[in-house]
Parts: structure tokens; C-alpha cells; sequence
């Protein structure tokens, strides 16, 4: 049987894991689960893995959950490790959003400043996992959805120097979700070719007899008279230009909006967070909706009200790439992973979120090729930032940092940029000790 570590067990997703893993028992056969926390997420830790418990229990399952704050006991032996811990967990992520915004940039978990202290947060931990794999579990898989998650993966590559690594996010998921829908197809019916990075790709979608019908969903999704609704919670769903979307000639991502209408996001972003907080502020007060439930002794199943969380489906998908991998089914799944020429435009060594096959030497990437100008020319500008974000967190040095955020396209450039990293890196003092 396997033995699967999740680090940031507390975690309010990780009823949607077990679920995962419960769904797969006939095939994949899980014997002992560690849930890994820190002090500080004891008590999510103990809320949610005796709920897990549970659920385990219900479905009369042989698998053992383990809880501990020592995750160098956990990682003995282990055949895949999962990573979902949050360096700071919310308050940090609400200083990410709310200090960008209070110098008139955009405030996400993922994007512009916020998004770039959160890395710098998040891989020293990173790589200090990787360091005790290499000594207590070499031969295991890293399946990372810690944001950000494509930064977090070109770490791994890149410093940790550890190649079973596989980043993940559920935004394609969602998509593929959503598209086959609306042309109401099954997902098998239809062929997805996503690339690009993580929370900044495009896609294309062709039908069983090879038409592509990428066209045909941008008009339905974008075009002048479609409703776009939310492909994932957390992100608005405000229009984008018809024009611009119909000249990429592909599907963008959700996060897109960030940088095709930055001003409408910032204006949006600012609306609400007067009125409601930020998303972190608005997630605080979910998560102790649904810790309220989990501690509820009869609740042995995934309650509903998870799905309101931006990340809905991301554990399940964890679960089928650990089920592809064990059983090397060669299932198509769009993961981070090293590129190694998939996308001609970006370094052959960088990580990249493309359509891949999963079989159990990990993730193979499907070839894309070359973007038009439109694409490339955000696409490299952001890839170069990521390097730069991922090498001022390894070394803290204070020039690479301040060049990453002059690279971004959502942070203004000059004194405002050292004005936004400094009270960044001063708020977050406590998680950076490599500044
Ligand atoms: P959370 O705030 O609930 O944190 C999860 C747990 O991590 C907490 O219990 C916390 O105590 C623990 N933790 C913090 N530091 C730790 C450390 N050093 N070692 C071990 N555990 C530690 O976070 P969440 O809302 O469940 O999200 C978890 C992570 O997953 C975040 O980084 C978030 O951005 C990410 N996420 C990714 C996707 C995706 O698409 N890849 C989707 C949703 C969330
Ligand atoms: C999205 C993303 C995640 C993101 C999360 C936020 O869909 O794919 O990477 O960070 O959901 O969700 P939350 O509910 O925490 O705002
Ligand atoms: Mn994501």
C-alpha cells in the first residue's frame, strides 16, 4: 500500500483530498494518510483530520490517518508527498492584498506584489521539504498546490534540484469543466491544448474529429453578447474587451483580467474591498464557516459549502495525478512541469503549465510551439519576473527583489515599487528571515 503526506494538513480543502482518495480505493490503494501541520494550525489540524477520520471510517476504507506536527516523521518512507500549507496562513495573505492596494496596485494571493511576497514567503519552506525528502523519502513525488504555484515548482526545479515534481492549480480544471458545458460534450469528447505558466495561459480546444472549436467557445464565453460568469470563486467576473479576446484567437484564463484591464480590476478590487474586505478577509470568515461544520461529530462526507472556496476540484485533481502516476494510466492533465521545449518561447529549463500526459515517470508534455506576438510578449515578461521572484527568495537579495517587481506588469516601476516592497518585506519580517 502507499504512503501519502500532506503538508498544511489543517488545510479547510483537505476533506475534498480524503474524499479523493476514498473515490479511488479500489485502484489506488492509500494505507496511511499524514496530515502535517504547525503549531500554529494545531487546531485546524485536529478539527479537520478527526473529520477526515470519519469520513475514513464511513466509507469503510483500510486507511490509516495520521496527524503530527513533525514532518520529518511523516516523510519517512513516504510515496508521495502533498504540499497546501500557507506561510502565515490568512493574515498574511490579507497584508498581501491590502498593502498593494493601498498604494494603488492590485492586491492578490497570486498576482503583482502580493503574489511575488508570497513566493518569497513560501520557497525557503519549500525547499527545506525537498531537502528532507532527498533524505527521508528520495524516491517520492512532490504534487504541490502551494501558491504560487508556478513559482513554487521553478523553485524545486531550479534550486532544490529535485525532478519528481508536479505543480497544480484548478483553474484548467474548471475550464475544461465549464467548456465542456457549454457545448455540451463529455470532457473525453473533447481535446484541450493549454500552455503558457501558472494563473497566465491560453487554450485551445478541438472536437472528436480534430475541428477546432476554440472559436466558437471565445464567442460563447466572451464574445459580445455572452454572460461570462465565474470560472472560479474568487476572481470577478468582469468582461473582457470582445476584440481582444477574439484577436489572441485562443482561450484565456481567468487571471487574465489582471492584466487586460488592470484598471477595472483595481477599481472593482478597491469596491470591494470597502464593502466586504479583502478575499482574504472574506475567506477568514468562510474558513470558520466550514471549521464550525467539520467539528460537527456526524458530518463524515464533503459538505457542499466547500465549493465556494477559489480552489474547488484542486485536491481531487491531486488525487487523479497520484492515481495516474501509480496505475501509469497516460491521463491528460495540464500541470506545472519542466518544459523542456514545449513552448519554444520560454527557457527549456523553466517550469510551464501545459497539457501533459501522466504516466509513472510523471508529467510529459503534449508539444504547443510558438505564441503569437500577444501572447509571447506577456507571457515573457512574466516568466522573467518569476526567475527573478524565485532567486531573490533563495538568496534575499534586495536589487533582484525590487527587479522582479519592476518587471511586473502590475506594479508601477521606480520609488513606487521600493515604496510597495519595502513595507512588504517589513510586514512580513517574521516569514523572511533570508532578507
Ligand atoms: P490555510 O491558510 O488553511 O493553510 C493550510 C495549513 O498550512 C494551515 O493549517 C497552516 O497552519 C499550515 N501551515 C502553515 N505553514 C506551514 C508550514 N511551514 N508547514 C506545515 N504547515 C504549515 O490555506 P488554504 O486556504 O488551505 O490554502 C493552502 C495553500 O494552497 C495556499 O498556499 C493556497 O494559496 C494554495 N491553494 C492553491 C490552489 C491551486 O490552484 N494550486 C488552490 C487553492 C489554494
Ligand atoms: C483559485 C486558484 C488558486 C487561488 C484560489 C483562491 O481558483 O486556482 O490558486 O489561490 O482559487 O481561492 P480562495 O477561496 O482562497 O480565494
Ligand atoms: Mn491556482
Amino acid at each position: 500500500g502507499l504512503k501519502i503526506v500532506t503538508i498544511g494538513g489543517g488545510s479547510s480543502y483537505t476533506p475534498e483530498l480524503i474524499e479523493g482518495f476514498i473515490k479511488r480505493h479500489g485502484e489506488l490503494p492509500v494505507r496511511e494518510l499524514w496530515l502535517v501541520d504547525i503549531e500554529a494550525g494545531r487546531e485546524k489540524l485536529e478539527i479537520v483530520g478527526a473529520m477526515a477520520k470519519r469520513m475514513v471510517q464511513a466509507a469503510g476504507i483500510d486507511c490509516e490517518i495520521r496527524l503530527t506536527l513533525d514532518r520529518r516523521e511523516a516523510l519517512q518512507g513516504a510515496d508521495f508527498v502533498t504540499t497546501q500549507f500557507r506561510v502565515g496562513l490568512l493574515d498574511a495573505r490579507i497584508k498581501d492584498e491590502a498593502i498593494p492596494l493601498k498604494h494603488g496596485m492590485i492586491g492578490q494571493e497570486t498576482n503583482g506584489a502580493g503574489g511575488m511576497l508570497k513566493a518569497f514567503r513560501t520557497v525557503p519552506v519549500v525547499l527545506g521539504i525537498v531537502e528532507d525528502m532527498k533524505e527521508l523519502c528520495p524516491n517520492a513525488w512532490l504534487i504541490n498546490f502551494t501558491n504560487p504555484a508556478g513559482m513554487v515548482t521553478e523553485a524545486v526545479l531550479r534550486y532544490g534540484q529535485w525532478e519528481k515534481v508536479i505543480g497544480l492549480c484548478n483553474v484548467p480544471v474548471m475550464a475544461v469543466k465549464t467548456e465542456s458545458a457549454l457545448l455540451q460534450k463529455e470532457e473525453s469528447e473533447l481535446f484541450f491544448k493549454f500552455a503558457g505558466i501558472n494563473h497566465l495561459h491560453w487554450h485551445r480546444v478541438y472536437d472528436k474529429d480534430g475541428s477546432e472549436v476554440t472559436a466558437e467557445l471565445i464567442d460563447k464565453l466572451y464574445g459580445p453578447d455572452a454572460d461570462p460568469g465565474r470560472i472560479v470563486e474568487n476572481i470577478r467576473d468582469m468582461r473582457f474587451l470582445p476584440e481582444q479576446i477574439a484577436q489572441l484567437g485562443m482561450l484565456p484564463c481567468p487571471y487574465h483580467r489582471y492584466y487586460y484591464m488592470t484598471d477595472n480590476m483595481l477599481e472593482e478590487e478597491r469596491e470591494e474591498a470597502r464593502h466586504a474586505g479583502t478575499r482574504g478577509q472574506v475567506v477568514k470568515q468562510l474558513e470558520a464557516s466550514l471549521f464550525e461544520l467539520y467539528q460537527d461529530p456526524k458530518l463524515d462526507y464533503k459538505p457542499k459549502e466547500l465549493e465556494q472556496r477559489g480552489g474547488a476540484y484542486y485536491s481531487d485533481a491531486a488525487c487523479e495525478i497520484i492515481n495516474a502516476i501509480y496505475n501509469n494510466k497516460g491521463t491528460q492533465m495540464v500541470v506545472n512541469t519542466r518544459n523542456r521545449g514545449a513552448i519554444s518561447d520560454l527557457p527549456y529549463d523553466s517550469a510551464v503549465e501545459v497539457s501533459c500526459l501522466i504516466t509513472a515517470h510523471g508529467a510529459e508534455p503534449v508539444h504547443f510551439g510558438a505564441f503569437p506576438p500577444a501572447q509571447r510578449g506577456l507571457l515573457q515578461v512574466m516568466k522573467a519576473m518569476e526567475e527573478l521572484t524565485v532567486e531573490a527568495a533563495v538568496t534575499g537579495d534586495y536589487a533582484t527583489a525590487l527587479q522582479a517587481f519592476t518587471l511586473n506588469p502590475l506594479v508601477t516601476s521606480g520609488d513606487a515599487a521600493r515604496l510597495v516592497l519595502d513595507e512588504l518585506l517589513d510586514a512580513h519580517q517574521a516569514y523572511l528571515p533570508q532578507f
